[in-house]
Protein backbone atom coordinates (compact mmCIF):
# COMPACT_ATOMS: atom_id res chain seq x y z
CA UNK A 1 0.00 0.00 0.00
CA UNK A 2 2.47 1.98 0.76
CA UNK A 3 4.61 1.37 -1.89
CA UNK A 4 1.68 2.05 -4.58
CA UNK A 5 0.89 5.49 -2.85
CA UNK A 6 4.21 6.66 -3.60
CA UNK A 7 3.93 5.63 -7.07
CA UNK A 8 0.51 7.08 -7.45
CA UNK A 9 1.88 10.73 -6.20
CA UNK A 10 4.25 10.81 -8.98
CA UNK A 11 2.27 9.47 -11.98
CA UNK A 12 -0.55 12.41 -10.94
CA UNK A 13 1.80 14.87 -10.10
CA UNK A 14 3.19 14.44 -14.10
CA UNK A 15 -0.26 14.84 -15.30
CA UNK A 16 -0.99 18.41 -16.80
CA UNK A 17 -3.50 20.25 -15.23
CA UNK A 18 -5.87 20.58 -18.27
CA UNK A 19 -6.59 17.38 -17.90
CA UNK A 20 -7.51 16.93 -14.87
CA UNK A 21 -11.00 16.23 -15.64
CA UNK A 22 -10.05 13.50 -17.86
CA UNK A 23 -7.77 11.93 -15.13
CA UNK A 24 -10.61 12.23 -12.22
CA UNK A 25 -12.72 10.64 -14.86
CA UNK A 26 -10.22 7.73 -15.64
CA UNK A 27 -10.10 7.52 -11.21
CA UNK A 28 -13.79 7.18 -11.75
CA UNK A 29 -13.92 4.48 -14.35
CA UNK A 30 -11.49 2.33 -13.07
CA UNK A 31 -13.39 2.80 -9.29
CA UNK A 32 -16.53 1.98 -10.66
CA UNK A 33 -15.19 -1.07 -12.68
CA UNK A 34 -13.50 -2.72 -9.53
CA UNK A 35 -16.71 -1.85 -7.53
CA UNK A 36 -18.78 -3.47 -9.63
CA UNK A 37 -20.78 -0.11 -9.63
CA UNK A 38 -23.00 1.23 -13.04
CA UNK A 39 -22.31 5.24 -12.25
CA UNK A 40 -20.34 7.02 -10.38
CA UNK A 41 -19.84 10.88 -9.80
CA UNK A 42 -17.36 13.11 -8.68
CA UNK A 43 -18.74 16.60 -6.60
CA UNK A 44 -16.40 19.21 -5.52
CA UNK A 45 -16.99 22.20 -3.09
CA UNK A 46 -17.77 25.52 -4.28
CA UNK A 47 -16.07 27.40 -0.86
CA UNK A 48 -17.99 30.50 -2.06
CA UNK A 49 -21.28 29.38 -2.82
CA UNK A 50 -21.34 26.10 -0.39
CA UNK A 51 -22.46 23.94 -3.19
CA UNK A 52 -21.55 20.91 -4.25
CA UNK A 53 -20.47 20.81 -8.00
CA UNK A 54 -20.87 17.31 -9.93
CA UNK A 55 -17.59 17.62 -11.93
CA UNK A 56 -17.05 14.31 -13.40
CA UNK A 57 -19.47 11.15 -13.78
CA UNK A 58 -19.59 8.37 -15.61
CA UNK A 59 -23.02 5.72 -16.23
CA UNK A 60 -25.85 6.16 -18.46
CA UNK A 61 -26.42 10.05 -17.44
CA UNK A 62 -22.84 11.15 -17.27
CA UNK A 63 -23.47 14.63 -19.26
CA UNK A 64 -26.98 15.18 -17.86
CA UNK A 65 -25.71 15.01 -14.54
CA UNK A 66 -23.34 18.06 -14.91
CA UNK A 67 -25.99 20.64 -14.76
CA UNK A 68 -26.62 19.57 -10.99
CA UNK A 69 -25.50 20.63 -8.14
CA UNK A 70 -26.59 20.28 -4.38
CA UNK A 71 -26.15 22.24 -0.84
CA UNK A 72 -23.88 20.85 1.57
CA UNK A 73 -26.04 18.77 3.64
CA UNK A 74 -28.56 18.10 0.78
CA UNK A 75 -28.80 14.62 -0.31
CA UNK A 76 -26.81 11.88 0.48
CA UNK A 77 -23.70 13.80 -1.32
CA UNK A 78 -24.01 16.98 0.79
CA UNK A 79 -25.02 14.75 4.12
CA UNK A 80 -21.32 13.15 2.98
CA UNK A 81 -19.55 16.43 2.45
CA UNK A 82 -21.27 18.42 5.97
CA UNK A 83 -20.28 15.03 8.10
CA UNK A 84 -17.06 14.06 6.51
CA UNK A 85 -18.07 10.34 6.97
CA UNK A 86 -18.70 7.76 4.42
CA UNK A 87 -22.28 6.41 3.91
CA UNK A 88 -23.55 2.76 2.44
CA UNK A 89 -27.11 3.16 1.85
CA UNK A 90 -28.98 -0.27 0.24
CA UNK A 91 -32.26 1.23 -0.67
CA UNK A 92 -32.31 5.05 -1.21
CA UNK A 93 -35.86 4.83 -1.67
CA UNK A 94 -36.16 4.18 2.43
CA UNK A 95 -33.58 6.82 3.30
CA UNK A 96 -34.84 10.18 3.93
CA UNK A 97 -31.42 12.02 3.46
CA UNK A 98 -32.00 11.16 -0.43
CA UNK A 99 -32.69 13.78 -2.47
CA UNK A 100 -34.98 11.79 -5.80
CA UNK A 101 -35.31 14.94 -7.78
CA UNK A 102 -31.94 14.70 -10.03
CA UNK A 103 -32.72 11.02 -10.37
CA UNK A 104 -36.42 11.57 -11.40
CA UNK A 105 -35.44 14.29 -13.78
CA UNK A 106 -32.67 12.48 -15.72
CA UNK A 107 -34.93 9.53 -16.12
CA UNK A 108 -31.98 7.57 -13.92
CA UNK A 109 -33.12 4.67 -11.54
CA UNK A 110 -30.92 4.78 -8.71
CA UNK A 111 -31.01 2.23 -6.19
CA UNK A 112 -27.70 2.12 -3.91
CA UNK A 113 -25.31 4.42 -3.13
CA UNK A 114 -21.48 4.08 -1.75
CA UNK A 115 -20.37 7.57 -0.89
CA UNK A 116 -16.76 8.85 0.36
CA UNK A 117 -15.81 12.52 1.15
CA UNK A 118 -12.76 13.69 -0.79
CA UNK A 119 -10.42 14.79 1.57
CA UNK A 120 -6.94 16.60 1.86
CA UNK A 121 -5.62 17.50 5.08
CA UNK A 122 -8.53 16.77 6.97
CA UNK A 123 -10.90 19.64 4.91
CA UNK A 124 -13.38 18.01 3.23
CA UNK A 125 -13.11 18.87 -0.84
CA UNK A 126 -16.28 16.84 -1.89
CA UNK A 127 -17.42 13.59 -2.10
CA UNK A 128 -17.39 10.29 -4.25
CA UNK A 129 -20.44 8.29 -4.57
CA UNK A 130 -20.64 5.03 -6.57
CA UNK A 131 -24.13 4.13 -7.77
CA UNK A 132 -25.95 0.66 -8.30
CA UNK A 133 -24.14 -2.54 -7.33
CA UNK A 134 -24.30 -4.66 -10.08
CA UNK A 135 -26.02 -7.69 -9.89
CA UNK A 136 -28.44 -5.78 -7.59
CA UNK A 137 -27.13 -6.38 -4.56
CA UNK A 138 -25.64 -3.35 -2.43
CA UNK A 139 -22.17 -2.13 -1.35
CA UNK A 140 -20.81 -3.35 1.72
CA UNK A 141 -18.61 -2.50 4.43
CA UNK A 142 -15.47 -4.28 2.61
CA UNK A 143 -15.97 -1.87 -0.56
CA UNK A 144 -14.84 1.19 1.64
CA UNK A 145 -11.66 0.51 1.91
CA UNK A 146 -11.44 0.27 -1.81
CA UNK A 147 -13.39 3.40 -1.95
CA UNK A 148 -10.96 5.66 0.42
CA UNK A 149 -8.50 4.30 -2.25
CA UNK A 150 -9.95 5.55 -5.00
CA UNK A 151 -11.36 9.24 -3.37
CA UNK A 152 -7.56 9.47 -2.11
CA UNK A 153 -6.14 9.23 -5.47
CA UNK A 154 -8.84 11.80 -6.92
CA UNK A 155 -8.19 14.16 -3.44
CA UNK A 156 -4.44 14.08 -4.33
CA UNK A 157 -4.77 14.72 -8.25
CA UNK A 158 -6.88 17.78 -7.73
CA UNK A 159 -4.57 19.10 -4.75
CA UNK A 160 -1.44 18.68 -6.88
CA UNK A 161 -3.22 20.68 -9.68
CA UNK A 162 -3.56 23.31 -7.24
CA UNK A 163 -0.74 23.61 -6.45
CA UNK A 164 0.05 23.62 -10.12
CA UNK A 165 -1.89 26.51 -10.83
CA UNK A 166 -0.40 28.25 -7.38
CA UNK A 167 3.07 27.85 -8.37
CA UNK A 168 1.95 28.94 -12.11
CA UNK A 169 0.45 31.91 -10.80
CA UNK A 170 3.40 32.53 -9.20
CA UNK A 171 5.52 32.38 -12.36
CA UNK A 172 2.90 34.51 -14.10
CA UNK A 173 3.45 37.02 -11.67
CA UNK A 174 7.49 36.86 -11.53
CA UNK A 175 7.29 37.27 -15.44
CA UNK A 176 5.43 39.81 -15.25
CA UNK A 177 7.84 41.93 -12.98
CA UNK A 178 10.54 41.10 -15.35
CA UNK A 179 8.89 42.24 -18.13
CA UNK A 180 8.15 45.45 -16.74
CA UNK A 181 11.79 46.37 -16.57
CA UNK A 182 11.43 46.23 -20.53
CA UNK A 183 10.04 49.69 -20.16
CA UNK A 184 12.65 51.00 -19.16
CA UNK A 185 15.02 50.50 -22.87
CA UNK A 186 18.90 49.73 -22.00
CA UNK A 187 21.25 46.54 -21.44
CA UNK A 188 23.94 49.00 -20.04
CA UNK A 189 25.53 47.94 -16.77
CA UNK A 190 24.32 51.40 -15.02
CA UNK A 191 20.76 50.85 -16.02
CA UNK A 192 20.75 47.20 -14.96
CA UNK A 193 21.89 48.13 -11.62
CA UNK A 194 19.71 50.94 -11.22
CA UNK A 195 16.45 48.72 -12.35
CA UNK A 196 17.96 46.05 -9.97
CA UNK A 197 17.96 48.18 -7.44
CA UNK A 198 14.93 49.51 -7.56
CA UNK A 199 12.95 46.56 -7.94
CA UNK A 200 14.56 44.97 -4.94
CA UNK A 201 13.29 47.89 -2.80
CA UNK A 202 9.71 47.83 -4.83
CA UNK A 203 7.82 45.73 -2.25
CA UNK A 204 9.10 47.33 0.64
CA UNK A 205 7.36 50.57 1.92
CA UNK A 206 10.75 52.41 2.11
CA UNK A 207 10.35 56.15 0.86
CA UNK A 208 12.67 56.42 -2.10
CA UNK A 209 14.39 59.12 -3.61
CA UNK A 210 14.73 59.39 -7.47
CA UNK A 211 17.88 61.72 -8.63
CA UNK A 212 19.59 62.48 -11.20
CA UNK A 213 19.30 64.73 -14.63
CA UNK A 214 16.53 65.87 -16.45
CA UNK A 215 14.98 63.80 -19.21
CA UNK A 216 16.96 60.51 -17.51
CA UNK A 217 13.96 58.25 -16.98
CA UNK A 218 12.94 59.13 -13.37
CA UNK A 219 9.33 59.50 -13.67
CA UNK A 220 9.54 55.74 -15.51
CA UNK A 221 11.61 54.35 -12.86
CA UNK A 222 8.94 55.73 -10.47
CA UNK A 223 6.52 53.93 -12.26
CA UNK A 224 8.34 50.88 -12.25
CA UNK A 225 8.42 50.60 -8.65
CA UNK A 226 4.94 50.70 -8.37
CA UNK A 227 4.01 48.39 -10.82
CA UNK A 228 6.46 46.25 -9.10
CA UNK A 229 5.49 46.65 -5.66
CA UNK A 230 2.32 44.97 -3.76
CA UNK A 231 0.34 48.27 -4.14
CA UNK A 232 -0.11 47.99 -8.05
CA UNK A 233 -3.60 47.52 -7.75
CA UNK A 234 -3.60 50.43 -6.15
CA UNK A 235 -3.58 53.95 -7.58
CA UNK A 236 -0.19 56.39 -8.46
CA UNK A 237 -0.71 59.35 -7.63
CA UNK A 238 1.78 61.85 -9.66
CA UNK A 239 2.61 65.50 -8.27
CA UNK A 240 4.65 68.09 -9.82
CA UNK A 241 5.72 69.97 -7.02
CA UNK A 242 7.39 72.65 -9.39
CA UNK A 243 4.14 73.16 -11.23
CA UNK A 244 2.39 75.23 -8.44
CA UNK A 245 2.89 78.03 -6.45
CA UNK A 246 3.38 77.23 -2.48
CA UNK A 247 -1.00 77.59 -1.44
CA UNK A 248 -2.27 76.05 -4.38
CA UNK A 249 0.77 73.25 -3.91
CA UNK A 250 -0.80 72.82 -0.19
CA UNK A 251 -4.20 72.41 -1.46
CA UNK A 252 -3.63 69.56 -3.90
CA UNK A 253 -1.38 67.97 -1.52
CA UNK A 254 -3.93 68.13 1.04
CA UNK A 255 -7.41 68.92 -0.58
CA UNK A 256 -9.34 71.72 1.40
CA UNK A 257 -13.18 71.86 2.79
CA UNK A 258 -15.88 73.96 0.85
CA UNK A 259 -15.29 77.48 1.49
CA UNK A 260 -12.03 77.02 2.94
CA UNK A 261 -10.29 80.16 1.18
CA UNK A 262 -12.12 82.58 -1.32
CA UNK A 263 -13.37 80.25 -4.59
CA UNK A 264 -13.10 76.78 -2.69
CA UNK A 265 -16.64 76.66 -3.87
CA UNK A 266 -16.70 72.83 -3.69
CA UNK A 267 -14.44 70.54 -1.19
CA UNK A 268 -11.72 68.95 -2.86
CA UNK A 269 -10.08 65.41 -2.46
CA UNK A 270 -6.41 65.92 -2.19
CA UNK A 271 -3.56 63.94 -3.53
CA UNK A 272 -2.81 62.76 -0.14
CA UNK A 273 -6.64 61.30 0.05
CA UNK A 274 -6.21 59.55 -3.45
CA UNK A 275 -2.95 58.10 -3.59
CA UNK A 276 -4.31 56.30 -0.03
CA UNK A 277 -2.77 52.19 0.00
CA UNK A 278 -1.14 53.71 -3.02
CA UNK A 279 1.96 55.31 -3.63
CA UNK A 280 2.36 59.25 -4.12
CA UNK A 281 4.95 60.30 -6.85
CA UNK A 282 6.59 63.76 -5.57
CA UNK A 283 8.19 64.88 -8.78
CA UNK A 284 10.27 68.01 -8.53
CA UNK A 285 10.87 67.81 -4.90
CA UNK A 286 13.42 69.88 -4.42
CA UNK A 287 11.63 73.43 -5.60
CA UNK A 288 8.82 72.85 -2.67
CA UNK A 289 9.73 75.94 -0.35
CA UNK A 290 10.49 75.79 2.70
CA UNK A 291 7.42 76.09 4.79
CA UNK A 292 5.72 73.37 2.22
CA UNK A 293 8.30 71.15 3.31
CA UNK A 294 7.53 71.66 6.86
CA UNK A 295 4.30 70.91 6.48
CA UNK A 296 5.26 67.46 4.32
CA UNK A 297 7.49 66.38 6.89
CA UNK A 298 4.66 66.84 9.68
CA UNK A 299 2.76 64.44 7.44
CA UNK A 300 5.24 61.66 6.64
CA UNK A 301 6.04 61.66 10.79
CA UNK A 302 2.13 61.55 11.76
CA UNK A 303 0.70 59.59 8.73
CA UNK A 304 -2.18 62.07 9.36
CA UNK A 305 -3.12 65.35 8.24
CA UNK A 306 -5.66 67.38 7.72
CA UNK A 307 -7.75 69.43 4.60
CA UNK A 308 -7.71 73.09 4.59
CA UNK A 309 -9.93 73.83 6.28
CA UNK A 310 -10.95 71.14 7.50
CA UNK A 311 -10.98 69.56 11.49
CA UNK A 312 -10.75 65.97 10.54
CA UNK A 313 -7.44 63.87 10.92
CA UNK A 314 -7.36 61.99 7.96
CA UNK A 315 -5.05 58.94 8.14
CA UNK A 316 -3.57 57.82 5.19
CA UNK A 317 -1.40 54.88 4.25
CA UNK A 318 1.37 55.91 1.20
CA UNK A 319 4.18 54.64 -0.07
CA UNK A 320 6.15 58.25 -1.07
CA UNK A 321 8.59 58.26 -3.93
CA UNK A 322 10.33 61.84 -4.75
CA UNK A 323 12.70 62.67 -7.61
CA UNK A 324 14.08 65.83 -8.42
CA UNK A 325 17.16 66.52 -10.86
CA UNK A 326 18.89 69.17 -8.59
CA UNK A 327 21.97 68.34 -6.46
CA UNK A 328 20.08 67.61 -3.43
CA UNK A 329 22.83 66.95 -0.99
CA UNK A 330 23.60 70.63 -1.96
CA UNK A 331 20.45 71.97 -1.26
CA UNK A 332 20.34 70.61 2.60
CA UNK A 333 24.01 71.86 2.95
CA UNK A 334 23.20 75.63 1.46
CA UNK A 335 19.75 74.82 3.89
CA UNK A 336 17.36 75.56 1.18
CA UNK A 337 16.31 71.65 1.47
CA UNK A 338 15.21 70.90 5.28
CA UNK A 339 17.94 68.05 6.18
CA UNK A 340 15.22 66.00 8.27
CA UNK A 341 12.77 66.07 5.12
CA UNK A 342 15.54 64.55 3.43
CA UNK A 343 16.73 61.80 5.49
CA UNK A 344 12.72 61.01 5.60
CA UNK A 345 12.50 60.95 1.59
CA UNK A 346 16.30 59.10 0.77
CA UNK A 347 15.34 55.84 2.47
CA UNK A 348 16.50 54.28 -0.70
CA UNK A 349 17.86 56.51 -3.03
CA UNK A 350 18.10 55.55 -6.75
CA UNK A 351 20.36 57.48 -9.35
CA UNK A 352 19.60 57.73 -13.11
CA UNK A 353 22.12 57.87 -14.73
CA UNK A 354 22.90 60.46 -17.53
CA UNK A 355 22.72 58.81 -21.02
CA UNK A 356 26.35 60.31 -21.37
CA UNK A 357 28.05 57.13 -19.14
CA UNK A 358 25.26 55.02 -21.15
CA UNK A 359 26.41 55.33 -24.66
CA UNK A 360 26.41 52.02 -24.97
CA UNK A 361 22.75 52.24 -24.52
CA UNK A 362 22.45 54.81 -27.32
CA UNK A 363 21.65 52.64 -30.21
CA UNK A 364 18.92 50.31 -28.64
CA UNK A 365 16.98 53.50 -27.73
CA UNK A 366 17.35 55.24 -30.65
CA UNK A 367 16.17 51.97 -32.44
CA UNK A 368 13.56 51.51 -29.80
CA UNK A 369 12.12 55.41 -30.53
CA UNK A 370 12.58 54.86 -33.90
CA UNK A 371 10.33 51.85 -33.96
CA UNK A 372 7.95 53.55 -31.86
CA UNK A 373 7.70 56.87 -34.51
CA UNK A 374 7.58 54.75 -37.67
CA UNK A 375 4.31 53.15 -35.63
CA UNK A 376 2.94 55.78 -34.77
CA UNK A 377 3.48 57.51 -37.81
CA UNK A 378 2.24 54.91 -40.39
CA UNK A 379 5.46 54.04 -41.73
CA UNK A 380 6.57 50.03 -42.91
CA UNK A 381 9.93 50.26 -41.52
CA UNK A 382 12.86 52.27 -40.80
CA UNK A 383 16.44 51.82 -41.19
CA UNK A 384 19.28 54.43 -39.26
CA UNK A 385 22.00 55.07 -41.34
CA UNK A 386 25.77 53.60 -39.34
CA UNK A 387 26.73 57.60 -39.44
CA UNK A 388 24.15 58.72 -38.04
CA UNK A 389 24.22 55.71 -35.19
CA UNK A 390 27.88 57.02 -34.87
CA UNK A 391 27.01 60.67 -34.73
CA UNK A 392 24.59 59.92 -31.84
CA UNK A 393 27.18 58.10 -30.01
CA UNK A 394 29.22 61.38 -29.69
CA UNK A 395 27.01 63.23 -28.90
CA UNK A 396 26.49 64.45 -25.34
CA UNK A 397 22.68 64.55 -25.11
CA UNK A 398 22.31 67.02 -22.18
CA UNK A 399 18.70 66.41 -22.48
CA UNK A 400 19.76 62.68 -22.09
CA UNK A 401 17.10 60.27 -22.86
CA UNK A 402 14.30 62.53 -23.63
CA UNK A 403 16.27 64.73 -26.17
CA UNK A 404 16.90 61.18 -27.95
CA UNK A 405 13.97 60.52 -27.97
CA UNK A 406 12.52 64.34 -29.38
CA UNK A 407 15.75 63.74 -32.14
CA UNK A 408 14.33 60.39 -33.19
CA UNK A 409 10.65 61.32 -34.02
CA UNK A 410 12.15 64.24 -35.86
CA UNK A 411 14.25 62.26 -38.11
CA UNK A 412 11.79 59.64 -38.47
CA UNK A 413 9.37 62.56 -40.20
CA UNK A 414 12.82 64.26 -41.98
CA UNK A 415 13.52 60.39 -43.32
CA UNK A 416 10.29 59.72 -44.47
CA UNK A 417 10.21 56.67 -43.06
CA UNK A 418 12.62 54.65 -44.41
CA UNK A 419 16.24 56.03 -43.55
CA UNK A 420 17.39 58.18 -41.33
CA UNK A 421 21.10 60.08 -41.74
CA UNK A 422 23.17 62.26 -40.38
CA UNK A 423 21.23 65.39 -41.51
CA UNK A 424 18.19 64.37 -40.32
CA UNK A 425 19.49 64.38 -37.17
CA UNK A 426 18.89 67.74 -35.60
CA UNK A 427 21.20 67.91 -32.35
CA UNK A 428 24.25 70.09 -32.91
CA UNK A 429 22.88 72.54 -35.16
CA UNK A 430 24.04 74.96 -32.34
CA UNK A 431 27.60 75.28 -33.63
CA UNK A 432 27.01 76.58 -36.46
CA UNK A 433 24.44 79.45 -35.04
CA UNK A 434 27.60 80.29 -32.85
CA UNK A 435 30.00 80.55 -35.70
CA UNK A 436 27.59 82.69 -37.93
CA UNK A 437 27.64 85.23 -34.80
CA UNK A 438 27.97 88.46 -36.61
CA UNK A 439 30.83 91.14 -34.60
CA UNK A 440 30.77 94.69 -33.82
CA UNK A 441 28.10 94.62 -31.20
CA UNK A 442 28.31 94.89 -27.19
CA UNK A 443 28.40 91.84 -25.19
CA UNK A 444 25.40 92.63 -23.70
CA UNK A 445 24.00 92.58 -27.30
CA UNK A 446 25.42 89.76 -27.88
CA UNK A 447 24.81 87.63 -25.07
CA UNK A 448 21.04 88.70 -26.13
CA UNK A 449 21.24 87.67 -29.50
CA UNK A 450 22.80 84.54 -28.78
CA UNK A 451 20.04 83.29 -26.05
CA UNK A 452 17.35 84.18 -28.96
CA UNK A 453 19.19 81.91 -31.45
CA UNK A 454 19.97 79.30 -28.33
CA UNK A 455 16.38 79.13 -27.79
CA UNK A 456 15.29 79.15 -31.16
CA UNK A 457 17.10 76.24 -31.71
CA UNK A 458 16.32 74.39 -28.43
CA UNK A 459 12.39 75.28 -29.64
CA UNK A 460 13.05 74.11 -33.27
CA UNK A 461 14.58 71.02 -31.71
CA UNK A 462 11.44 70.26 -29.38
CA UNK A 463 9.13 71.22 -32.58
CA UNK A 464 7.96 74.18 -30.35
CA UNK A 465 7.32 72.46 -27.32
CA UNK A 466 7.98 75.28 -24.83
CA UNK A 467 8.23 72.43 -21.89
CA UNK A 468 10.66 69.97 -23.34
CA UNK A 469 12.80 72.75 -23.94
CA UNK A 470 12.97 74.59 -20.56
CA UNK A 471 13.70 70.81 -19.58
CA UNK A 472 16.50 70.49 -21.95
CA UNK A 473 18.00 74.04 -21.29
CA UNK A 474 17.19 73.39 -17.70
CA UNK A 475 15.20 77.05 -16.89
CA UNK A 476 11.60 76.90 -15.83
CA UNK A 477 9.50 76.55 -18.42
CA UNK A 478 7.33 80.30 -16.98
CA UNK A 479 11.16 81.97 -17.54
CA UNK A 480 11.49 80.53 -21.14
CA UNK A 481 8.31 81.54 -21.71
CA UNK A 482 9.19 85.23 -20.61
CA UNK A 483 12.05 84.93 -22.64
CA UNK A 484 10.41 84.31 -25.53
CA UNK A 485 8.11 87.45 -25.24
CA UNK A 486 11.11 89.79 -24.54
CA UNK A 487 13.26 88.54 -27.44
CA UNK A 488 10.32 88.60 -29.52
CA UNK A 489 10.47 84.64 -30.29
CA UNK A 490 7.77 83.44 -33.26
CA UNK A 491 6.33 80.28 -31.41
CA UNK A 492 6.30 77.29 -33.93
CA UNK A 493 5.87 73.77 -34.06
CA UNK A 494 3.11 72.36 -32.41
N1 LIG B 1 15.58 53.97 -20.30
C1 LIG B 1 14.55 54.47 -20.99
N2 LIG B 1 13.95 53.69 -21.89
C2 LIG B 1 12.92 54.17 -22.60
N3 LIG B 1 12.44 55.40 -22.50
C3 LIG B 1 13.01 56.22 -21.62
C4 LIG B 1 14.09 55.79 -20.81
N4 LIG B 1 14.46 56.81 -20.03
C5 LIG B 1 13.66 57.83 -20.34
N5 LIG B 1 12.78 57.49 -21.30
C6 LIG B 1 11.77 58.36 -21.90
O1 LIG B 1 12.32 59.66 -21.88
C7 LIG B 1 11.36 60.61 -21.46
C8 LIG B 1 11.83 61.26 -20.19
O2 LIG B 1 11.74 60.36 -19.11
P1 LIG B 1 11.19 60.82 -17.68
O3 LIG B 1 10.06 61.76 -17.82
O4 LIG B 1 10.98 59.61 -16.87
O5 LIG B 1 12.49 61.60 -17.20
P2 LIG B 1 12.71 62.44 -15.89
O6 LIG B 1 14.01 62.01 -15.34
O7 LIG B 1 11.52 62.38 -15.03
O8 LIG B 1 12.89 63.90 -16.49
P3 LIG B 1 12.61 65.32 -15.78
O9 LIG B 1 13.59 65.47 -14.67
O10 LIG B 1 12.90 66.24 -16.91
O11 LIG B 1 11.20 65.30 -15.35
C9 LIG B 1 10.07 59.87 -21.30
O12 LIG B 1 9.33 59.99 -22.49
C10 LIG B 1 10.51 58.45 -21.08
O13 LIG B 1 9.53 57.56 -21.52
MG1 LIG C 1 10.20 63.89 -14.53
Amino acid sequence: MKESKGKKDSLIAAAPHEDLNRLLELILESGARMMRARASSLLLMDPKTQRLNFRVATGAKKNEIKQFSLRVGEGIAGHVALKGEPLLIGDVSADSRWYRQISDQIGFKTYSIACVPLKVEGKVLGVVEFINKEGGGSFQESDLELMNVFSELAAVAIENTRKFRLVEQENRELKQKLNLSHDIIGESRAIRQVVEDALRVADSMASTLILGESGTGKELLARLIHQASARRNRRLITLNCAAFPETLLEAELFGYEKGAFTGAVDSKTGKFELADQGTIFLDEIAEMSHSMQAKLLRVLQDGVFYRLGGNVAIAVDIRVIAATNRDIAAEVKSGRFREDLYYRLNVVELHMPPLRERKSDIPLLARHFAGIFQKEKGYESIEISDDAIEKMMRYDWPGNVRELQNALERAVVMGRGKNIKVEDLPMLSTESTLESMPVGMTLNEAVNEFKKKFIEANLKNTDGNQSQAAKIMGIQRTYLSRLVSRYGIKKSGR
